[in-house]
């Protein structure tokens, strides 16, 4: 049987009740790099909070093999590859999950050196669909 992610899916739900964990997370990712900070200098950040809070459970759901995702996962794909509306270089994944990790640390009570493996696991899923198809 493949990998659930069952306990990342978790660590997400208590991430999520700290009301804070996304702005802190962008707050983390803007200071990470120039061109992050460049890239979103037109982002409406309501907006974008809830399509990332979205695009993170997607992002679990595909991991876990759970194939009914796959047009969302597709469509995030195409946004972020080189001719869609918000291109990301492949390189610029590792900021990001860095970013991600950080702010799951800040917020996940239970965190541990070992959970902070399993988010980059799961989450390496979904950013190597994405790089292939950049
Ligand atoms: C696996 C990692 C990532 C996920 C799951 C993700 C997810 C998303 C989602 C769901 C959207 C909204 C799409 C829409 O509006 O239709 C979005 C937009 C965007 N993302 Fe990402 N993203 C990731 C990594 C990155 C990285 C590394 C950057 C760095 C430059 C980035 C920059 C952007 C920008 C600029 C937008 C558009 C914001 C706007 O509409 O102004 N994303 N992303």
């Amino acid at each position: 049987m493949s990998d659930t992610y069952n306990d990342v899916v978790q660590s997400y739900g208590r991430c999520l009740r700290d009301k804070a964990f996304i702005d802190r997370f962008y707050q983390i990712l803007m200071s990470s790099h120039p061109d992050i900070r460049a890239a979103f200098s037109g982002t409406d950040f309501g907006r974008q909070r809830r399509a990332l809070r979205r695009g993170i459970s997607t992002a679990l759901m595909f991991a876990a093999g759970n194939d009914f995702v796959k047009g969302g996962v597709d469509t995030m794909a195409e946004v972020h590859s080189r001719n869609g509306r918000a291109p990301v270089e492949p390189r610029m994944y590792a900021l990001w999950l860095d970013s991600l990790v950080q702010a799951v640390e800040e917020s996940d009570g239970e965190f541990t050196g070992e959970l902070a493996r399993r988010w980059r696991d799961a989450m390496g899923v979904v950013i190597r669909y994405f790089s292939d198809h950049y």
